[in-house]
Order: structure tokens, then C-alpha cells, then sequence
């Protein structure tokens, strides 16, 4: 925040910025992670912070920063190339927007970005959580099934047993979807889906995911290519615009 930007008069100015900077603090985690001439001179750095590696680039005279694993299958992103604030993966070419970690390829996830502010020759990330991994779990799955992508479900199956989603909660939104769209109503993928579900009280823990994966995989597959067509989901906002400003 700059003073001449402020609407308020200069001493009421005053109290506003520290107002942002305590309020800031209270609802950021900013950590410092680098020299921004460190940064500048090589383009990209690889940090570790608080058990997370994080890529930071330069690129157009910005400083970006994302978790440095593929979301895909977890390719060291800062081995990728950035060309128009899009961050390749040279693995299997997934796209990434580096300001907002959003995927432009469905079958990759999106990787999360930090918030950076520079402050004195210095860059800050702010760590804090911003993500709910229930909701994305959730969302994920929906993904899955509307773009049939046996990767997606199966990675949503995993998280949402692990955020201790209940298993009927992944078999109803895979009936519900299912019942909904496949054009010649009752099929064999919602019979395998069915019998899975019949089945996972006499898995074992291990099989019960391999289970839960097959039926949902199986309703996916027997309606893809059937109206409706889904949207991809648009970029997430990345909300950094006023994080981005240096508070000094
Ligand atoms: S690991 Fe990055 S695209 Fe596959």
C-alpha cells in the first residue's frame, strides 16, 4: 500500500497502513525464502520451507512461487519452462497458470501457488493453508466422472478416504451421476458400481479404495462422450493482486 494511493489524509494514512500490516500479519503466514538478486540472476530457485519445496521463477519481471511437485505425477516443476506466465511440466507437458496454480490440462490437478511479497531485497511467501482438502476431494471427484478420467477418480478416491470421507459419499455422487447422465439409463457400470459398494464391508482396508475406484471408473466410462458436454472449471482466483504490493 503506498501513501499517495491511500484515500485517507496522511496521518489517518498512516493508521490505515498499520492497520493492513497488523491485520496482515494476523491472517498471513509470510515467511521469508530468498534474495530476489539470488533469484533474479538464475530465474528460478528451489526452496524448502517449512516441509514444503516450493519453485520460485522470475519471469517478466515478476517472482512467482508453486509447489515444485507436479500435481500429475509429481515431475520437479522448476525443470519445466515458463513462456507467457504459463509454467510448463517436461514430463507430460501439463500446463500450469503460475499466477493462480490453475491446470489448463484436466487429466493434471491444479498445483498451488503462494502469495509473494518483496520486502527489502527479499522474498516472502505466505504459507498459509488456503485450500478446504475436503471440498477439493469433492470437486475433484465430480471432475473425474464428468471428463472420465481414471486418474482423477482414483487420486479423489485416495484423498477423500484419507480426509475420512465417508465411502457412501463417493458411491452416492457416482450413483446420483450415473442415473443422471447415461443416455440408456441403468447400465453395466452402475451394476459394477453397485456391487463394489455391496462388496466393501468384506474388503480388506487396502482393497477397499481399488474397489470404490472400479465402480466410479466404470459409471465415468459408460457415460463419457454422452450430452451434456461439461465446462472445464476456469482458473482459480488467485487473490494475490494486493498481497503482491510491497508493504514498506
Ligand atoms: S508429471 Fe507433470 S505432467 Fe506428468
Amino acid at each position: 500500500m503506498h501513501e499517495d494511493s491511500c484515500i485517507y489524509a496522511p496521518g489517518v494514512c498512516q493508521l490505515h497502513i498499520d492497520w493492513i500490516k497488523i491485520m496482515d500479519a494476523l491472517t498471513h503466514n509470510y515467511v521469508r525464502v530468498a534474495q530476489t538478486s539470488t533469484l533474479e540472476a538464475k530465474g528460478y530457485l528451489v526452496v524448502r520451507v517449512e516441509g514444503q519445496t516450493i519453485a520460485l521463477f522470475h519471469h517478466n519481471e515478476r517472482i512467482y512461487a508453486v509447489d515444485n511437485r507436479c500435481p500429475h505425477m509429481g515431475f520437479p516443476l522448476h525443470q519445466g519452462s515458463v513462456s507467457n506466465c504459463i509454467l510448463t511440466c517436461h514430463w507430460h507437458h501439463a500446463r500450469f497458470d503460475l499466477e493462480s496454480g490453475g491446470t489448463f490440462d484436466p487429466w493434471a490437478d491444479d498445483v498451488r501457488s503462494f502469495p509473494v511479497q518483496i520486502r527489502s531485497g527479499e522474498v516472502w511467501l505466505d504459507l498459509t493453508a488456503r485450500l478446504d482438502a475436503k471440498t477439493h476431494a469433492r470437486q475433484r471427484l465430480l471432475d473425474g466422472l464428468e471428463q472420465s478420467i481414471s486418474l482423477i477418480i482414483a487420486k479423489s478416491v485416495l484423498a477423500g478416504l484419507a480426509e475420512k470421507i465417508e465411502p457412501t459419499e463417493a458411491f452416492q455422487v457416482g450413483l446420483d451421476f450415473g442415473v443422471r447422465y447415461r443416455a440408456r439409463g441403468w447400465g453395466a457400470g452402475l451394476t459394477i458400481h453397485t456391487c463394489m459398494m455391496n462388496l466393501l464391508p468384506y474388503l480388506d482396508e487396502r482393497d477397499r479404495p481399488r474397489a470404490l475406484y472400479h465402480g466410479l471408473a466404470a459409471v465415468a466410462a459408460e457415460c463419457a462422450g454422452q450430452p451434456p458436454r461439461f465446462e472445464q472449471q476456469p482458473l482459480p482466483l488467485s487473490g494475490q493482486t494486493k498481497d503482491k504490493l510491497p508493504l514498506e
